[in-house]
């Protein structure tokens, strides 16, 4: 049987799209699979452990690679990346990589997701050399909720300097995600909501999601969208904003009385698998057409074996045109417990 999404997109297939009609816009590149944190929902302690296998550093693409693989990217139609990791500041240098990435015609856009525990030292480098945004991840103001989720007993005073360093630099607007875990950070919900109203930056909460297979996710967990735009509306009556683009992965809404803008990130309740246009590339240099993938495409081989640029952009396209996941939305059919990508590995 054709799918509903199947049908609906076939129309336009082809012309660089994917199975699905859907185009390649965004890449998230992840410079780094270690992290300073240890969020529970991401990288469990007990896992990664001093005993786990990271990345060596002969594995990792270089700076020069990264670059290279992002114009062939370019080429085929991307127009934003995304930094991100494990931690991307971990990686030393890496306003570098944004100078590099910032050279490329075509770019419209280059942001970075971090936990921002190190970003108040760094923010004005990466802004010069070209960063546009970031998103820092928060998922409470009270410290003892935050410390039991990085579990590294960092403080929030610090990603709050981290968060205004940025925003100083003009790495604005900041974004604050916040992944809401029921029974765990619920109650920071309305202080968080309170704290960001009226501070230029967007607070947008995120659903609890399957990723990997060492969170131990279990769906009675997920705090859902309609149910946090409901909390939060209480409090402050909210109206829905359009989004900004086709494929926006954030339900936006403002606050009647002017405050500004939130967003929630529904991937388990209200999928958005039919408008993703993102393709992942980890650190050892993957491509993953899916947050939820099993497994990656080489290119690293490829391209330290000598590989041109049209060879590149060949494969690149011959994965492209094969992709057909929408795990987000086969999963409330049944959730497989198939083996998936780390986010640590790939990204948010
Ligand atoms: C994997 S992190 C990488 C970048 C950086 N270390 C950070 O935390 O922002 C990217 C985003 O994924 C989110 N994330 C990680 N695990 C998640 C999960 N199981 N469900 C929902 N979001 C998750 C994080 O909160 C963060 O906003
Ligand atoms: S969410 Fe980000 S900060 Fe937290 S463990 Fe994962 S990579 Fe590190």
């Amino acid at each position: 049987m054709v799918s509903v999404l199947a049908q609906s997109h076939r129309p336009e297939a082809g012309n660089g799209n994917d199975s699905l009609g859907r185009p390649l816009r965004d890449l998230r590149i992840s410079v780094t699979d270690r992290c300073n944190f240890r969020c529970v929902y991401c990288m469990p302690k007990e896992i990664f452990s001093r005993d786990f296998q990271f990345l060596e550093r002969s594995e990792l693409l270089t700076f020069e690679e990264i670059a290279r693989l992002a114009r062939v990217f370019v080429s085929l139609g991307v127009e934003k990346l995304r930094l991100t990791g494990g931690e991307p500041l971990v990686r030393r240098d890496l306003e570098r990589l944004v100078a590099l990435l910032a050279g490329i015609e075509g770019v419209r856009e280059i942001a970075m997701t971090t936990n921002g525990s190190l970003l108040a030292a760094q923010a004005q480098a990466l802004k010069e050399a070209g960063l546009g945004r970031v998103t820092v991840s928060l998922d409470s103001l009270d410290d003892d909720v935050f410390q039991a989720m990085n579990d590294v007993g960092f403080s929030v005073a610090r990603v709050l300097e981290g968060i205004e360093a940025a925003a100083a630099v003009g790495l604005r607007p900041v974004k604050v995600n916040m992944v809401v875990k029921r029974g765990v950070n619920e109650g920071s919900v309305l202080p968080m909501a309170r704290y960001f109203r009226g501070s230029g930056h967007i607070l947008r909460f995120i659903e609890y999601m399957d990723v990997g297979t060492t969170n131990g996710w279990r769906l009675d967990e997920v705090v859902p969208a309609a149910e946090l735009i409901r909390m939060i509306e209480r409090e402050w009556p909210l109206e829905p904003v359009d989004p900004n683009y086709r494929g926006e992965v954030a339900n936006r809404y403002r606050y009647r009385d002017g405050a500004g803008e939130i967003g929630v990130i529904a991937s388990v309740t209200q999928p958005f698998c039919r408008d993703c246009t993102r393709a992942r590339l980890s650190a050892d240099g993957e491509l993953y057409t899916c947050l939820f993938a099993s497994h990656g495409h080489d290119l690293r081989g490829p391209l330290r074996a000598g590989a041109t640029d049209e060879q590149i952009a060949a494969r690149l396209r011959s994965i492209w045109s094969g992709r057909d996941d929408r795990y987000s939305e086969l999963r409330s059919e049944a959730t497989p417990q198939r083996a998936k990508v780390e986010m640590s590995h790939i990204g948010g």
